[in-house]
Parts: structure tokens; sequence; C-alpha cells
């Protein structure tokens, strides 16, 4: 049977306490809302509809990638109005498939399942059986097991509150029967709103038989109402994602204190320590070590690098054998070659540095392209914006550069140049000189301090 998904994300989430839409808040660096679209993605649909609210143009605006159908729901009557919305431009042969925005972790093979379970009968509900039933709406069987109806927390008697098995809210079922109990719906219930579960108790009066799928786990059906379920589907998550990467040979000196927050492609034995966070998309060589508290966003980072303790790089490809940080800072656009050193306080950006060039201590390298075997003294700053533009500074091959020196671009440093410590160089100097430009200190003898009264 041909798929439609439909996705809710109409609702605002009050309990967040939050200005953002409630599927605008992320988890593991992508919003609840790019989860369930994404995992809707895998079921090979035939088009995927979201509905959303009317405070969620910026939800729309921040997801304009999306190959979806968009559909307003003005005012939030309830999950059975938001379906309703789009039911009818659903092709009565297909199969409807009623996904959560804010159920991020729910998987493609459980909704497959779901959909498989739903092909005579042309409806199967997701359920699962929680510890804590509370707040969710239980499902009623009669004696032999079937199905009677979906009631309501808010709705149920105290009998029923004590029923384990809930409603995750996502369902499959037939788009022509879906829009006929639709139809049907009212909104006589505690909430005063036209509640999807109620299409379960229709199908049942007609003799359908609803058949029920679990999750392999309870985490897939679990909803974001407030930031501790936020929290609590964020670990559960980078938790997966941790014993996935342990399972493929990296080393996590702690798993409960790594977060990938994208993709990471890490080759045989890379050792990562705690607290270090990972965003976009990073590849990682071989025999790569990556010490506490790094952020590194959109890096490639070759084979035996050694990143040492708190560096943030972004944007930044990192040579083999490379030696980073610690505290170093590696902005967008920064190339390093084989066997570079970048040390403490070093920030690099937009820059070429070649093969076995060092930078140990507190420089600032911007726009630039350093040779290779160049070694920049400590404090050695490029001086590349004058206020309006920014300048290249191009530095050859063998250069060596003393400490405290002010290179003002736009500025050419010829093969085997040195340039002695204290410099303000703003003139290209040529290959195999030396360039100074000190002031010797004055000496005044005998000189006598003041003193503290
Ligand atoms: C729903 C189910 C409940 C289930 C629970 C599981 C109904 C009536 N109840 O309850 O049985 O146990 O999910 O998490 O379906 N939404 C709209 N438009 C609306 C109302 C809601 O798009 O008018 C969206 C919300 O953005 C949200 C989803 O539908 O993504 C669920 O709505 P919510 O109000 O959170 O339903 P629950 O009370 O959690
Ligand atoms: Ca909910």
């Amino acid at each position: 049977m041909p798929l439609s998904a439909v996705i809710l994300a109409a609702g605002k989430g009050k309990r967040m306490r939050s200005s953002l839409p409630k599927v605008m808040h992320t988890l593991a660096g992508k919003t609840l809302l790019a989860h369930v679209y994404h995992t809707a993605c895998l079921l090979s649909c035939d088009e995927i509809h979201i509905v959303y609210g009317h405070e969620g143009d910026q939800v729309r605006e921040a997801h304009g990638t999306f190959n979806a159908r968009w559909v307003r729901q003005e005012r939030q009557l309830g999950t059975g109005h938001a379906v309703l919305q789009v039911i009818d431009s659903i092709p009565a042969t297909h199969l409807v498939i009623v996904l959560y925005g804010d159920v991020p972790l729910i998987t493609g093979e459980t909704l497959n399942a779901l959909a498989e379970a739903a092909g005579d009968s042309g409806f199967s509900l997701l359920t699962a059986v929680l510890e804590d039933p509370a707040g969710y709406g239980r499902i009623v069987r009669d004696e032999a097991g079937n199905i009677l109806r979906i009631v309501e927390q808010k709705d149920a008697d105290e009998q029923e509150k004590l029923l384990c098995e809930v409603n995750t809210g996502m369902m499959a079922v037939r788009a022509d029967l879906m829009k006929k109990w639709l139809g049907m719906l009212t909104d006589d219930n505690a909430q005063k709103e036209y509640l999807l579960t109620d299409i379960v108790g229709f199908a049942v009066t007609e003799g359908i038989d609803v058949r029920t799928v679990s999750p392999a786990s309870v985490m897939e059906i679990k909803g974001v109402n407030d930031r501790a379920q936020l929290a609590e589907l964020e670990r559960h998550y980078q938790h997966l994602q941790a014993r996935e990467l342990m399972g493929k040979g990296t080393t996590l000196a702690d798993p409960a204190r790594f977060d990938l927050r994208g993709s990471l492609q890490a080759g045989e034995d890379v050792f990562i320590d705690v607290n270090v966070v990972i965003e976009g998309e990073v590849s990682i060589g071989n025999q790569v070590s990556i010490a506490p508290n790094c952020v590194i966003r959109d890096t490639r980072i070759g084979d035996g690098a050694n990143i040492l303790a708190n560096c943030v790089i972004d944007n930044a490809d990192i040579g083999a054998r490379n030696r980073i940080g610690p505290f170093a800072r590696i902005r967008p656009g920064s190339n390093l070659d084989e066997d570079v050193h970048i040390g403490n306080f070093v920030e690099i950006k937009q820059s070429e540095i070649g093969k076995g060039s060092k930078a140990n201590h507190l420089s600032y390298i911007g726009d630039s392209e350093v040779g290779e075997r160049v070694n920049v003294g400590a404090g050695t700053i490029t001086c590349n914006y004058d206020g309006v533009e920014k300048h290249r500074t191009i530095i050859g091959d063998d250069v060596f550069i003393g400490s405290n020196t002010e290179l003002i671009a736009p500025l050419k440093i010829n093969d085997g140049a040195t340039i002695a410590a204290g410099a303000t160089i703003s003139k290209d100097v040529e290959a195999g000189s030396l360039a100074m430009s000190k002031r010797e200190a004055k000496v005044v003898k005998d000189w006598k301090r003041g003193r503290t009264k």
C-alpha cells in the first residue's frame, strides 16, 4: 500500500516555557521535528505532510529544505482536528502514518512494522507497556485481549488509570477509513478537543481488527513535553551513539561525557577523552587522540594527530601527526599540512600552514599562507585588518619569526628570511635576509625605585 506520513507539529508546547515552538528545540544538535522528518524519509512515503501552527512560521522557515507539504492548522483543536487538515489531500488508497513532532526517537524499523501490521485490517496502533503510564492515553482491551478503545488520562476512571499499556499516538490507518472517522469526531471530552484517539473506538464498533505493534525500546515513543524529558532523551540518544562508536573501535574515556551533535567518522584506535563535543560533520583518521574539553565542528583530522585539552576547532583541515593545543583555536578555512604544531593560546583563521611549521605560543595567524618548516615565535600577530579590508600575509619556507612580532599585511616574507624579535614589519622581506626594527633599550644607571608610603 502506498504511504503518506503526517507529522503533527502544531502544538504550543506550553510546558517547555519557551519562546521557541517546541519542535524547534534540539536533540543532539538537530531539531525534534528534523529527527521525525528524517525517520519518515526512511519509509519511502509518497508524501510527508507537516501540520504546523499559526505561530509556526519560523518552524517552516527553519526547515525549508524539507521535501514536505506544509499545512497550517489555524487553531489547535486537537490531534484529530490536526489530521483533518490534511486528510483530503491524501489519496483514499494510501496508508496514513501519523507521527508526532515531539516524539523524536521513533525508528524506521518500528514504523515499518506498524505499516505492515495495518496490512489487511487497515488499522494498526503503536502501543507500549510503561511502568509509569501517567499522562498517556490508556489502551482498554476486552477479556479476549482485543482493543476496545483508548481513554485519555483526563477522561480515565480509577480502574482505567491502573492500565499500563499506553497509546503512543502513532498509528497507521487507511486514508478512506481515517477520513470517515475524522468526520465523526466530537470535542465531547475533558480537554474539549477533537482527539485522534477516538477513531479507535469507531473502528472497533465497525468490527475492524485493530492490530497493535510495540517498539523495540520505550525510548522510541517518549515525547518531549518539558525540558527534563528533553534532557532524558538527549542522554539516551548520546548513549546510543557512544555505544555505536565504541563498537566501531573508538575508545571513549567516559561514554556518559561524550556528545555528538552531527556525524562522526572515526578510524582505528581513536581515543576521545571526557567532555569532547563533536558537531556537524567530522572525520577523524587512525590513531588520533583528543584530550578533554575540546569542541570540534565540521573538521577533518588526519592520522596520528594529537589534539590536546581545551581546543576549539571549526571548519578546519588538520593534517596527519599535527599537535594542536592545549588551548588552541582553529577557525574556519584553516588548512594545516602534516606535522604542524599549534600550541597554547594560538588562533589560526583562514590560513594555510605548511608541513612541519610551528606556532607554539600566543599568536594570531589570519588570512595567511605559511610555508614549510616555518617557526612562528611567541606573540606573533598578523595584522590582517586595517579597519576596512582584510589583507593577506604570505610567508615562505624556512622562515624564522622571532617573538613579539607584528606582521602588517599585505606582506610577503620570502623563503629563509629571519625576522628579529620585537619587529614591526610592513614591507616585503627578501629571501634569506634579516629584518629587524629594534629600539635599543635605554639604560639609566643606579635607578632608585619609588617606595610605597
Ligand atoms: C497524545 C495522545 C495520547 C498519547 C500521547 C503520547 C491524543 C488525543 N492523545 O496526547 O493518547 O498517549 O499523545 O505522547 O492524540 N498537535 C497538533 N494540533 C493540535 C493538537 C496537537 O498538531 O491541535 C500535535 C502536538 O504538536 C504534538 C502532538 O500533536 O506534537 C500531540 O499533542 P499533545 O497535545 O501533546 O497530545 P498528548 O496530550 O501528549
Ligand atoms: Ca505530547
